[in-house]
């Protein structure tokens, strides 16, 4: 093995910078030449690459984003885009490839391995949607700005005696709302594991009114089955209370990556080169109680997330 190719793919997260240098770095180290792709698969079949050295990574811990773009390519999924990116592999002289991406990237990177190419893959994504690792890269990073954002939105919302519904991303995996609710204090918790009614969320904001705790926060991961503005209009509807609606959308996926998430980039990034390093191809890196694992990536991404509702009720119970 001589070069090995590094991308980013799907949604951005912070860390993904912090990644791409402990790839780079430990794989120069190694004695390997490294050739970042650019833009994702859409890199690959663009022939968008660039070699990196050490100083091609240089200050880039800190900032969130990724330094080689990411996209979400359908071409790539595609036969004929599949058979063009194999082409430009073997004519770049890519022996390996690290994807660094959420579930799609990695199927993506699966079709890849089942077609020859080594990849190995590391957990890229803000939602902590993947099963088999117990954190992503951009997780924490994503939730802290989640939280600064609800501190924000308490002061105001205390303010005007108001129920504020913060709508937080995670299509479906309601993780963020679940980790941020419970570390800011929020009053209801919605998530798409949990099908909460609006009938009970009502009643628990008529009770807090009525001890007296006139304002509330409302957190609501995107996938959950009432749409924010549905949610604003029929509580107002049926308590009388003022409600607001906040969507922090994007601002989510950027940031500075918390020391959590660069460390968590940083010790992936270099294990994948071990696992290249001793022919350990196909294979997913994760981290389960504090170590990083890896495992074969079509059982890793055969892994269906479990739900515990052990959180929920920990939030229920604090936000009483
Ligand atoms: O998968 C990460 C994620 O940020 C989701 O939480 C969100 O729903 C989605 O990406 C947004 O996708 P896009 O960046 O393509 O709009």
């Amino acid at each position: 093995m001589k070069t090995i190719g590094v991308l980013t793919s799907g949604g951005d997260s912070p860390g993904m910078n912090a990644a791409i240098r402990a790839v780079t770095r430990s794989a120069l180290y190694a004695g390997y030449e490294v050739c970042g792709i650019c833009r994702g698969y859409e890199g690959l079949l663009d022939v968008d690459y660039r070699m990196l050295d050490d100083s091609a990574v240089s200050d880039i811990m800190q900032r969130g984003g990724t330094m080689l773009r990411t996209a979400r390519s359908e071409r790539f999924m595609t036969k004929a885009g599949l058979q063009l990116a194999l082409e430009h592999i073997e004519h770049a002289g890519l022996d390996a490839i690290v994807v660094i991406g959420g579930d799609g990237s990695m199927r993506g990177a699966l079709t890849l391995q089942q077609s020859g190419i080594p990849v190995i893959c590391l957990p890229g994504t803000i939602d902590n949607d993947l099963a088999y690792t117990d954190f992503t890269i951009g997780f924490d990073t994503a939730v802290n700005t989640v939280l600064d954002s609800l501190g924000n939105i308490r002061d105001t919302s205390s303010s005007h005696d108001r129920t504020t519904i913060i709508e937080v991303m995670g299509r479906h995996c309601g993780d963020i709302a679940l980790m941020a609710g419970i570390a800011g204090g929020a009053e209801s918790i919605l998530i798409p594991e949990d099908s909460a009614e609006i009938n009970s969320i009502c009643s628990k904001l008529i009770k807090r009114h009525e001890e007296g705790k006139v304002h509330s926060i409302i957190i609501r991961a995107e996938g959950f089955h009432i749409s924010t503005e549905d949610l604003a209009e029929m509580i107002q509807q049926k308590t009388g209370i003022q409600s607001r609606t906040v969507v922090l959308s994007y601002v989510q996926r950027g940031g500075s990556p918390t020391a959590f998430d660069r460390l968590l980039a940083s010790r992936m990034g270099y294990y994948a080169v071990e696992l290249l390093q001793n022919q350990n191809y196909g294979r997913a890196v994760g981290i389960s109680k504090g170590s990083i694992i890896d495992l074969d990536l079509k059982k890793a991404l055969d892994e269906k997330k479990q739900y515990d509702s052990n959180d929920m009720k920990l939030a229920e119970i604090l936000s009483r």
